[in-house]
């Protein structure tokens, strides 16, 4: 049997329920993800060591859904709410997306990983299928500037995995924490700032500026979504192109003669 290492004896003497709780704590001192009163989302959250991290960080006030194929034991936590089943099942998708409601969540956070069989290439595009699911649900369930954090093993599909979440947010990279263990090709892919804008970089497009900002910038807005526009006057219909998109807000410039 494998020799009992440092964070599994921490984990023992802090009462956490696996030695993944650490690689929680890393991810999130490194990327700065769960903040008192968020909603989180933990896929593949048995035994549960990850729901214990996410519900000190959060605290009262915040909510934490945990899912996963093997039963949670109950957690001396009343914000944290527990599903059992197949997260590739549209069933419990399902649930999930009921039990989260409209509000939507802040950050999703999946360490789902399949049955090893040992063969690195299976093991790899499993774990990718595991963590498409999981930004699958991210998708549905992310608010505007909400965060996703998947494991998933290192191998061939994970550049396309990346390509494939990149858009969706300000931006995402690999962060591999200590707590794993040396020989682990395990690495999390954390995505930041979701972006649902209805505009993205390079888009031309004629708008209306109904404002301007503190800074003397025109603003108009798309779908409700905000838009700066550097040296455009409050009741101006400009040509312009966007520049820069970020979760709640982006820029654009005049391309009009103007
Ligand atoms: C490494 S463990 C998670 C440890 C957890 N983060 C913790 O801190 O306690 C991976 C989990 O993913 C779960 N899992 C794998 N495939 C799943 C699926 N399709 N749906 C839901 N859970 C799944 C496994 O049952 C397993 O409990």
């Amino acid at each position: 049997m494998a020799r009992k290492d440092e964070y599994y004896n921490r984990a023992k003497q802090e009462g956490y329920r696996a030695r993944s709780a650490y690689k929680l704590q890393q991810l999130d001192e490194t990327a700065n993800l769960l903040h008192r009163g968020a909603s989180v989302v933990d896929l593949g959250a048995a035994p549960g060591g990850w729901l214990q991290v996410a519900a000190e960080e959060v605290g009262p006030e915040g909510t934490v859904v945990g899912v996963d194929l093997q039963r949670i034991k109950s957690l001396d936590a009343e914000n944290v709410e527990t599903i059992r089943g197949d997260m590739t099942d549209e069933d419990t998708k399902s649930k999930l997306l009921d039990l989260v409601g409209e509000d939507g969540a802040d950050v999703v956070i999946s360490d789902m990983a399949p049955n090893m069989t040992g063969e690195y290439s299976l093991d790899h595009a499993r774990s990718v299928y595991l963590a498409r699911q999981a930004f699958e649900v991210a998708m549905d369930v992310l608010d505007a500037g909400g965060d996703l954090v998947v494991k998933v093993f290192d191998g061939q599909d994970l550049q396309d995995l990346k390509d494939d979440i990149d858009p969706e947010f300000q931006y995402v990279r690999e962060v591999r924490p200590q707590a794993s263990r040396k020989q682990s090709s395990e690495l999390y892919l954390v995505a930041k700032g979701r972006i649902t804008a209805p505009v993205s970089v390079g888009d031309e497009l004629e708008l209306d500026i109904t404002d301007v900002g503190n800074e003397g910038d025109g603003i108009a807005r798309v779908d409700g979504f905000t838009l700066f526009v550097s040296g455009a006057d409050e009741g101006e219909t400009v040509r312009v192109r966007v520049t820069d998109v970020k979760p709640k807000f982006g820029f654009a410039e005049r391309v009009d003669d103007s």
